[in-house]
């Protein structure tokens, strides 16, 4: 059964067939299918087969509705039943940690609990036809740059609060087919050898039933991958790797049991795809990422200028409403089906003509001028300029990251330029990773964020900027105002095959609401053309270490919306430990039509408060205050109410390398210790001058000093009180 544990080929797995089992066949994702020919070329260059391309994660990010997602997972999971496709690669839950992320186009946020909502979803669509899903890439895989060999160096705390949680919701909610480990090392072990996260975490503390399947060509010893929890290597080596594990075995250096086990699960896999087989309708499919685009859409700026009027007389300037870039580059590319540009789809909207300018060149080769005195004439002589910039192919993909967030210098230019002459000016902006608004933003009237839309994209567009569809989509991502601003500027990419992540928890908005660092948008913002009104935001305590949210919405403007509760909590105030200003905690996307309310209730878990506390190795509530916040986006607070939460009572060991501090802070020893304060000197130590310059030293160097003033046993007795911690 050692056979079982490599691919037969890049795409799929070895049947045995004597044993009754059959190849199962994989194929990327996320966002639609790259089905190569039978067996595919070996690094999955080649083209693929015609797919929808769906809207990317970057996009589906920002829907922050998982009923959309959850469509596109279903829609996606009935074209790999029709293409013969067993299970999907996707979908990719990694945190955006850097803005430069190659990859980022292809991860849902910087933000694990709507990066793991989200991913449930997608998951869940997928598997309700029957087909796999494999959630990737496990885990800290936040970079291209080193990507096959770089150490991801994480803290555990970290690691437990903004890494793994995705990858926890998806698995413990959706039950993937199987979990891809990522290329990277974690704190120097590779993710496919890495035992700790493959086998404790994953599959004991989480749960995990499902197989380990390695990311293409992440296994560099496939003992040591099989042994640390990996069941199927991809893609096949061609006999190579199952002759090493059969040595190894042999060897007595592989347990035939582990082997089996791993066998089994890979066995297993040949459950997924078994689902009814119809054809699939593009035209259909078509419209669910239309509908999808426009849900994704994020409306950045409006100042009296959208939705346009059909009547309105525009120019529509840049390459990218005609060639429209609509997805990013490597393993995820699709070959779509077919492409809706903003230039043809807006023709069927507007009741005049629409004139066009290019305005610059994609590729950037040659003079710029020329194109933007063009655009700049049509500007001036129409009332609404709708101006598309954004990042070409070459300047984002897998593979590199990225140097820069700027816009191509053409490209704001022509911005500036044609702002000048236009009545107003709409920019709309295509790009995978967050891109900078600065040296602009201030000159036009409204901006449109049109990440990478999928193939109906351009027609999604068009039906936002006309009204069609009221936008709802909300920033899954932090805009900055420089580069220099975020997080982990100072640790990325990493040098000499290390990368620290050294801003641990304060990635995306948790670190500008902890620093107060200025945002050009932060996290959770979009706006829309209702207003919406917070009508009750109450808040009780249900528990020790949770509570239940009741919100009343109201839409007080005249058209139809959907509005996103987002609810935060900020237990800076606890600390014990660094906690960062504001975090997600529960959000719920609602649709209220105009003049109607929406009444809904969240209940906060104890997660929702918990930190990660690695003395005890467990998720702890720490007691006293919370502030829960109704947020418009992460820095904005609608409502707010603070409680008090009875948290664990935790009884923490002390030993004689506790400090003094610790000693007279313990909830359990320090006021007995205050009460038999017999002796002098642990008299004159309590006083908080003495307290604060002896505090850190170790109790045992007390001990030595006044060994005899402390009653024989004392100490022990005191310590004793300690050994055991309940919740
Ligand atoms: C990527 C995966 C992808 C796989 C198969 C790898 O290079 O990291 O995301 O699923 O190739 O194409």
């Amino acid at each position: 059964m050692v056979t079982l544990l490599s691919g037969r080929d890049t795409w799929s797995t070895q049947p045995v067939e004597s044993a009754g089992i059959r190849s199962v066949r994989l194929s990327d994702g996320p966002h639609g299918l790259r089905v190569q020919e039978e067996g595919g070329d070996p690094l999955g260059f080649l083209p693929s087969l015609p797919a929808t391309c769906f809207p990317p994660a970057v996009a589906l990010g920002s829907s922050w509705d998982p009923g959309v997602v959850a469509k596109v997972g279903e829609a996606l999971g009935r074209e790999a039943q029709a293409a013969g496709i067993d299970i999907i690669l996707g979908p990719g839950v990694n945190i955006k940690r850097s803005p430069l992320c190659g990859r980022n186009f292809e991860y849902l946020s910087e933000d694990p609990l709507l990066s793991g909502v989200l991913g449930a979803a997608y998951v869940k669509g997928v598997q309700s036809t029957g087909v796999g899903a494999s959630v990737k890439h496990f885990a800290a895989n936040n970079q291209e740059t080193d990507r096959m060999r770089v150490s991801a160096d994480v803290d555990e705390r970290t690691l437990r609060e903004i890494y793994l949680p995705a990858f926890e919701r998806v698995v413990k909610e959706a039950e993937p087919a199987t979990v891809m480990c990522a290329y990277n090392k974690i704190n120097g072990v590779y993710g496919s050898e890495n035992r700790w996260l493959l086998t404790e975490v994953l599959r004991r503390q989480w749960g995990f039933t499902g197989a380990v399947v390695s990311d293409w060509g992440a296994v560099h010893d496939p003992a040591a991958a099989v042994r640390a929890g990996v069941d199927l290597e991809m893609p096949g080596t061609r006999g190579r790797s199952v002759r090493e594990l059969m040595a190894a075995v042999v060897a007595g250096e592989l347990d035939e049991a582990v082997v089996s086990e791993s066998a089994e699960r890979v066995r297993r896999l040949g459950r997924y795809g078994l689902g009814e087989t119809n054809a699939v309708d593009p035209d259909a499919h078509h419209a669910i990422a239309r509908e999808a685009a426009a849900a994704c859409t994020v409306l950045l700026k409006n100042e009296d200028v959208l939705p346009l009027s059909p009547d309105a007389r525009i120019v529509v300037i840049g390459e990218f409403a005609r060639t429209p870039r609509f997805q990013g580059g490597g393993s995820s590319h699709v070959n779509a089906t077919r492409i809706d540009s903003f230039l043809g789809a807006a023709e069927e909207h507007a009741r005049g003509p629409i004139e066009f300018a290019a305005g610059y060149d994609v590729d950037g080769d040659g003079d710029p001028r020329p194109l933007r005195e063009a655009a700049v004439t049509a500007a001036a002589a129409c009332e609404v300029a709708v101006i598309f910039v954004g990042l070409g192919e070459a300047d984002e993909s897998e593979g590199f990251d990225r140097t820069s967030i700027d816009l191509p210098e053409a490209q704001t230019a022509l911005i500036r330029a044609v702002s000048t002459v236009s009545a107003k000016t709409v920019v709309v902006l295509s790009h995978g990773g967050v891109v900078g608004l600065e040296g602009w933003h201030d000159d036009v009237d409204a901006i449109v964020d049109g990440f990478l839309l999928g193939q109906a994209g351009g027609s999604a567009l068009a039906e936002i900027i006309y009204g069609v569809v009221n936008p709802s989509g909300k920033l899954a991502e932090t805009i900055p105002m420089r580069l220099e601003d975020t997080a982990a500027f100072t640790n990325f990419p990493g040098e000499q095959g290390h990368v620290v992540y050294g801003e641990r928890l304060l990635v995306g908005y948790r670190s500008v609401a902890t620093t107060g660092v200025a945002v050009r948008y932060p996290f959770g913002h979009g706006l829309s053309y209702t207003t919406f009104r917070v009508r009750r935001f109450q808040v009780s305590v249900t528990g020790s270490d949770r509570v239940t949210v009741s919100v009343a919405v109201e839409n007080v403007g005249d058209r139809d919306g959907a509005h996103v509760i987002q609810i935060y909590v900020d237990a800076s105030s606890r600390g014990f430990v660094q906690r960062p200003a504001r975090e997600l905690r529960a959000f719920a996307k609602v649709f209220i039509p105009a003049g109607r309310s929406a009444d809904l209730e969240l209940a906060l878990d104890r997660r929702a408060f918990a930190y990660w506390d690695t003395e005890l190795s467990d998720w702890c509530v720490t007691p006293g205050e919370y502030r829960v916040i109704l947020g418009r986006d992460a820095l904005t607070s609608d409502a707010e109410e603070t409680v008090i939460l009875g948290g664990d009572h935790i009884v923490r060991e002390l030993t004689l390398r506790s400090t003094v501090q610790e000693w007279f802070d313990h909830p359990v020893v320090g006021p007995i210790l205050l009460e038999t304060l017999e002796s002098k000197l642990l008299f004159g130590l309590a006083q908080p001058g003495t307290l604060r310059v002896l505090g850190s030293l170790p109790m045992q160097k007390i001990v030595n000093l006044v060994g005899e003033g402390i009653p024989p046993g004392a100490i022990e007795s005191l310590m004793a009180m300690t050994v055991h911690s309940e919740k």
